[in-house]
């Protein structure tokens, strides 16, 4: 079991910014939010006993930085449970988080676009998710100090701030979707039959992350809200093989857009 506190105690040593009002997790070729200026960084490394991050593409830093009077936490890099990492180094995010005391959970993350709907480069608003993994990070003895043993999970993703993240891509000009995450574990992207089984089970973009981090977030009672970039299409939506490449492209290639609606939801959010 992975010991928040010699970290969070670290963290507190080394950054001035130590009470964020909001975390944010910045996904597969999503990392350049956390590249703003003026931000204090601390990479995973200089903290002993973090985890690393084992994927190209994922930075491996947390930013601290202020967007119009707010404190927000930026986490460069997240921890896959197709890494191997157990459940508590996936989820020690939104743990951070909490301890620290902020209130709001952004995720982000890179998804295969299930919804036929979507294109490559789409940006969708998480309404709901489908926990596909298999497990969940809650199961074994309840930390009852951090949160109920029977979380509720009906409104996971917040829907005042899912709207206001619609409102951003709206005043920027960029349609954004909206629709249902789910996740598998991966590493093995999916195969068609199985795109096609999660279709008809009501997911629009499929993923291998996320999941877990708001199933803690909302456990602790941080509000949650997120997006995905559809950086690809699906397995067998198209007849082109599917690579991570792929997706760090065309992560690249809509970083501007992300990073504007981002900044722009994060200077407009009161929380
Ligand atoms: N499937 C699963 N995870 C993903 C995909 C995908 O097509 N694209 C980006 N992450």
């Amino acid at each position: 079991m992975i010991d928040e506190k010699p970290i969070l105690e670290k963290l507190k040593a080394k950054a001035c910014f130590t009470s964020p009002d909001i975390a944010v997790v910045l996904g597969s070729g999503l990392g350049s939010l956390a590249d703003c200026d003026g931000g204090q960084s601390v990479s995973y490394s200089e903290i002993s006993g973090f985890p690393r991050p084992t994927v190209a593409g994922h930075g491996g830093k947390i930013v601290f930085a202020e967007f119009n009077g707010k404190t927000v936490m930026m986490f460069q890099g997240r921890f896959h449970y197709y890494e191997g990492y157990p459940m508590d180094v996936v989820t020690l995010f939104p743990r951070l988080a909490a301890a620290l005391g902020a209130k709001l959970y952004l995720v982000t993350n890179a998804a295969g676009g299930i919804n036929k709907e979507f294109n490559p480069g789409d940006l969708m608003v998480i309404r709901d998710h489908l926990n596909l993994m298999g497990t969940n990070p809650l199961i074994g003895k309840n930390r009852d100090e951090l949160g109920p043993r029977f979380p509720d999970m009906t409104h996971a993703y917040n829907p005042e701030f899912s709207r206001l993240l619609l409102e951003c891509g709206k005043a920027l000009g960029v349609e954004m979707r909206e629709g249902v995450y789910a996740a598998l574990t991966g590493p093995s992207y999916e195969t068609p039959a199985e795109i096609k089984m999660l279709r008809t089970m009501g997911a629009d973009a499929i993923g291998m992350s996320t999941v877990p981090e708001v199933i803690v977030a909302r456990h602790a009672g941080l509000k949650v809200c997120g997006v995905s970039c559809v950086t690809n299409l699906a397995a067998g939506v198209t007849d082109q093989p599917l690579s991570h490449a792929e997706v760090l492209e065309t992560g690249e290639k809509v970083k501007y857009d992300f990073v504007k609606i981002i900044s722009m939801f994060l200077e407009r959010v009161s929380i």
